[in-house]
């Protein structure tokens, strides 16, 4: 690899178009150097295409170069469709030669590189290794190669003292004992072949970027300058070590190369039980050749740039036990992920009646509790880890159900581990979206603390001892046990009484029924409800009596073959189905078919893979698996998802009374006279609804009432809502797809969106405000115009500021010729905005309109709107015809309504939003500066948006742009969405719980799709 001194490197590009005359009789119009190790190679343009010039190394030898010619024509005689390079000419000593030139971007500079892209370049590997079987050559044996898998223990021995750092060291020595004692033993049954053996991230080439990340094409493979035979699976060893590179999830991106790989050359147990530790042999080859070579030139910093990601791609490989490594590959590829593990399986269910009963209780009768993510059981994920609150709430039903036991169930997803459910993000530093382990490998028997623990069948402690720090277990006793005619496996019991620490030692021998411990109780179990948490363990994974009681949702298949059901040792068997809720957490694709069948198509799903949400919390979505989202769009979860205020408010009331509008009472007037009190005089008098849709719908109706006109005045791009009426009056739907234009009755009157941004009168326009008013007044002038209805700041237009002054001047224009004016705040009311309460406000003290309408956040997700009027409109509209709304006004939502309007001021939502959107926006304008489709941020408080655009200069939308960072902003966890009548401004209004710790999170995701290479190039 070090041999650059000995290439021919006078060579000038000159030189390469005279040789290609020469040799290759090519006329060349442009020739360019490309980056080589060994060789010296240069891309020509010809009229006859593109092609490389290769001039070969001085140090490559003829028999090398000869067996790289021949495996080309090799490939290209049996497998023609691979991306490999051809061989088009050679000169008469074979040392130059002339290949087909392969276009495409490096896979080292891919962003990103989606797990869709590595299994296809595993896939390649696959093909490649498939067309290459049978081929032999003489220089591909023995040959003198530093990366010859074969030599890697010789390598790193001679070269492992140069690593300087002891911990570095230790790791790669980790390595090579693994090798050793997993990998060597099984070498001489492994496949050979010779293998390109060389698939780094600089030598495979990927298409243009796609919409899709996953749509991305591998379109070649590089540099068959390493050839050797050997090991075929080593091929794969080499994609998987450099497919790691710079992926934060190591074991999800080999599960795709190997998957890929498998898909095409089916690997044998063998070779994948080889594969992982053969990966990082591969590694630990070259960080030892850098650290040697480091010795050498000490100053030279490129080195240690160099060998960074290796070392990076090292650690975190250490950091997964190589025999869980080992099953999520085998799991990847459709093998049983634990060997053993369904022998295990067959053995308990043909046994499970002969087992002794692990506890005293008739576990027919047992009480299965949900606590699952979506469980009713707690009103919100933090409660859960109260055991105070928990405790009684659990053992009370138990008693209500006549029973003494309970069930927590195996293979279900639960928010209770590992903290505070809301600092999901933080975990794996630079992981899209970092996952905590939430499903429960165990069962939890909850009983009164005391109640006895038997082992089932015979074994021998293997453990003792009471973890509670680490694994919140408490004291725990795990049995080894190994029955005839069964694999051995472990039972594990967690949060027992401190009985048991004394009374059992390692080593001891258990009896069929012989008691383990009993039952704790809070805090000395690990601060748990009264239960025993029962696990099966078929392998410690050397955790020195230490197992994970819960896996990650993403390996769920593997850690239950680490953890199988342990319902057949409780001699239930078959008769408890529900002790798994397995069902649960397979449930989004029925779900997806369902919906096809029973609801509209047009009722429309967010995301190309649909989401499955079951749980809201704060800021906070959860889908079934517990993942958890943090939500940027849903600005109807005002001040926070599930907010137990507003929950609280609406169960009292509900069990109280809910009945419609027609009787006297309290909480309606109440609420009048909050929400009157918060805007300005004379708005004084409330009607209540439902939806944005009938609040919109009823200002309509009292504009109509009032000024005996019918004509309304509305924005380009504006949405008021989904009734016929309001559809005729919103350009976002009649001009967009499925609308049939603007309606021919004349009634409705669209004056251009200010948006100063992209519309008519820009920023550098002091006039813009007044010039862009003046439409109104030129709407108006037939003088048949009812209402001018307006959002205070535009939400469907595209998270639009109005430019200062518009509002007073347009009211102005709308007035004279006798129209009302109605700010639509469905959206921005609320404080949202940060500066004010209402949106209308950030135009002037002087703004005020005769109608304000009001939606979305004020019930918090409850089905609640308003209308706010003035006497003069309300009595206008009084003309005898009663206004009677069946829910509108009711109890419940009242209660809800003001519980709102309380939590806004107690926890100072209003000047969170002003404080934390205003750094919020520091943070999008400077994603706007330094990306050029990011062409502006924009928007008061939390109410922002980005807008996507071809390049600044043009400012032409790019709805694929936006459509892709929404995409890519949920793998990072981060759900938003787009708008605008062009679909390229990204949106942003989050619950106004949002946080600063979010607003970073978000700026720096969005920080790293914007430099993506679809956003960049596309
Ligand atoms: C500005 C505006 N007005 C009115 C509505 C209608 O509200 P709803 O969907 O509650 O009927 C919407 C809904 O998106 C809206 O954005």
């Amino acid at each position: 690899m070090v041999a650059l001194a000995r290439t021919p490197s006078s060579l000038s590009v000159e030189d390469a178009r005279r040789l290609a005359r020469q040799l290759f009789d090519l006329d060349v119009s442009t020739v360019s150097e490309l980056p080589s190790e060994r060789d010296r190679n240069f891309r020509l343009e010809t009229p006859r295409g593109a092609f490389v010039l290769k001039l070969a190394g001085p140090t490559e030898s003829d028999g090398v170069l000869d067996l790289q010619n021949r495996a080309l024509e090799w490939i290209a005689e049996r497998a023609a469709e691979l991306p490999v390079p051809r061989l088009v000419a050679r000169s008469p000593d074979g040392r130059t030669r002339l290949l087909s030139y392969l276009p495409g971007t490096i896979l080292a500079e891919a962003r990103p590189r989606s797990p869709a892209l590595l299994a296809r370049v595993g896939g390649l590997l696959g093909r490649l290794d498939v067309a290459l079987a049978g081929f032999r050559h003489s220089a591909a044996v023995g040959r003198d190669l530093m990366w010859d898998p074969a030599r890697a223990p010789e390598i790193i021995e001679r070269h492992r003292d140069a690593i300087a750092d002891l911990a570095r060291r230790e790791l790669v020595a980790r390595f090579e004992a693994l090798y050793k004692s997993e990998v060597a033993p099984l070498l001489p049954g492994l496949p050979r072949s010779v293998i390109h053996n060389d698939a780094n991230d600089y030598n495979v080439l990927v298409g243009p970027p796609a919409e899709r990340p996953e749509d991305r094409p591998v379109t070649g493979l590089l540099d068959f300058g390493d050839m050797v035979e050997t090991w075929t699976v080593c091929e794969l060893a080499v994609a998987l070590a450099y497919g790691i590179f710079g992926q934060p999830e190591a074991l999800v991106a080999a599960e795709r190369v190997v998957a890929g790989y498998h898909s095409q050359r089916p690997l044998s147990e063998a070779e994948l039980d080889a594969v992982w530790i053969l990966a990082a042999m591969r590694l630990c080859t070259s960080v030892c050749l850098s650290a040697h070579r480091r010795t050498a030139e000490p100053e030279n910093p490129y080195l240690l740039v160099s060998e960074a990601p290796a070392w990076d791609a090292l650690g975190r490989m250490a950091e997964i036990h190589p025999r869980f490594a080992r099953a999520a590959l085998r799991n990847a590829c459709g093998f049983p992920p634990c060997a053993q593990t369904p022998a295990l399986e067959a053995w308990l269910r043909k046994h499970h009646g002969e087992f002794a009963p692990v506890v005293t209780a008739d576990l027919g009768r047992a009480v299965v509790f949900d606590l699952s993510v979506a469980s009713p059981e707690f009103r919100t994920p933090a409660e859960t880890l109260d055991t105070a609150t928990m405790t009684p709430r659990l053992f009370s039903k138990m008693r209500e159900a006549g029973t003494d036991v309970g069930i927590g169930r195996y293979d279900e997803a639960r928010l209770i581990y590992g903290g505070d459910a809301f600092a999901a993000a933080t975990s794996a530093m630079g992981a899209e979206h970092p996952e905590r382990r939430t499903v429960h490998i165990a069962l939890d028997i909850f009983m009164d603390p005391g109640a006895p623990v038997h082992a089932p069948l015979a074994g021998r402690v293997h453990a003792v001892h009471d973890n509670a720090a680490r694994y919140d277990y408490g004291p725990t006793v795990i049995l080894e046990h190994a029955p005839e005619g069964a694999p051995r496996f472990y039972t594990l019991y967690g949060h027992l009484a401190p009985d048991c620490l004394e009374s059992l030692e390692p080593g001891q021998d258990i009896a069929r029924g012989q008691r383990v411990g009993a039952i704790g109780a809070p805090p000395g179990n690990g601060d748990w409800p009264p239960h025993v948490h029962f696990q099966i363990v078929t392998d410690m994974l050397d955790g020195g009596g230490e197992f994970h009681g819960v896996g990650s949702a993403s390996e769920r298949e593997v850690w239950r073959a680490f953890s199988p059901d342990p319902t057949p040792l409780l001699g239930v068997g078959e008769s408890r189905p529900d002790f798994r809720a397995t069902a649960t957490m397979d449930r989004p694709a029925r779900l997806f078919d369902a919906r096809r069948r029973l609801l509209g198509a047009n009722l429309s799903l967010a995301y190309r893979t649909p989401l499955e949400i079951v749980r809201g919390a704060g800021t906070h979505l959860f889908d079934q698996t517990g993942r958890a989202f943090l939500d940027m769009v849903n600005n109807v979860a005002h001040v926070g998802h599930a907010h137990p205020r507003v929950v609280a408010a609406g169960a009292r009331q509900m069990t109280v009374l809910n009945t419609n509008t027609r009787y006297l009472h309290p909480s309606i007037l109440r609420y009048a006279e909050r929400l009157a009190a918060m805007l300005p005089d004379p708005l004084s008098v409330c009607f209540f609804v439902c939806s944005g849709s009938e609040a919109n719908e009823l200002a309509l109706r009292m504009a109509r009432a009032h000024t005996g006109k019918r004509g309304v005045i509305v924005l380009a791009g504006a949405y008021h809502g989904n009734t016929q009426g309001l559809i005729e009056v919103s350009p976002y739907k009649f001009d967009g797809r499925g609308g049939s234009g603007r309606p021919e009755h004349g009634r409705t009157r669209v004056v251009p969106m200010p948006d100063d941004y992209r519309g008519l009168y820009r920023r550098d326009d002091p006039r813009r405000a007044a010039k862009f008013a003046a439409h109104v007044a030129e709407a108006a002038r037939d003088g048949d115009v009812a209402a001018f209805l307006c959002e205070s700041l535009l939400s469907c237009g595209g998270q639009i500021e109005l430019p200062p002054g518009y509002l007073a001047t347009a009211y102005r224009h709308a007035r004279e010729a006798g129209a009302v004016c109605i700010a639509d705040e469905v959206q921005v009311g609320f404080g949202r905005v940060g500066s004010h309460f209402w949106g209308f406000q950030t135009q002037g003290e002087e703004v005020v309109p005769d109608i304000v309408t009001l939606g979305k956040p004020i019930g918090n997700g409850h089905p609640l709107g308003a209308v706010v009027t003035t006497p003069a409109i309300a009595a206008s509209f009084a003309n005898g015809m009663e206004y009677f709304n069946t829910f509108g006004g009711n109890p419940v939502s009242c209660e809800i309504g003001l519980a709102v309007l309380d939590v806004i001021r107690d926890e100072g939502l209003q000047d969170r939003a002003l404080a934390v959107g205003g750094r919020l926006r520091s943070g999008l304008q400077s994603l706007v500066e330094r990306h050029e489709p990011a062409g502006d941020a924009r928007g008061l408080g939390l109410f922002l948006g980005l807008e996507l655009v071809e390049s600044k200069a043009s400012r032409t939308p790019s709805a694929a742009r936006a459509a892709y960072v929404v995409e890519r902003m949920k793998d990072h966890g981060i759900l938003l969405s787009t708008d605008g009548p062009d679909h390229n401004v990204v949106k942003m209004k989050p619950p106004l719980s949002f946080s600063d710790d979010d607003a970073a999170r978000v700026v720096e995701a969005l920080d790293r799709v914007l430099s993506e290479d679809f956003v960049r190039t596309a």
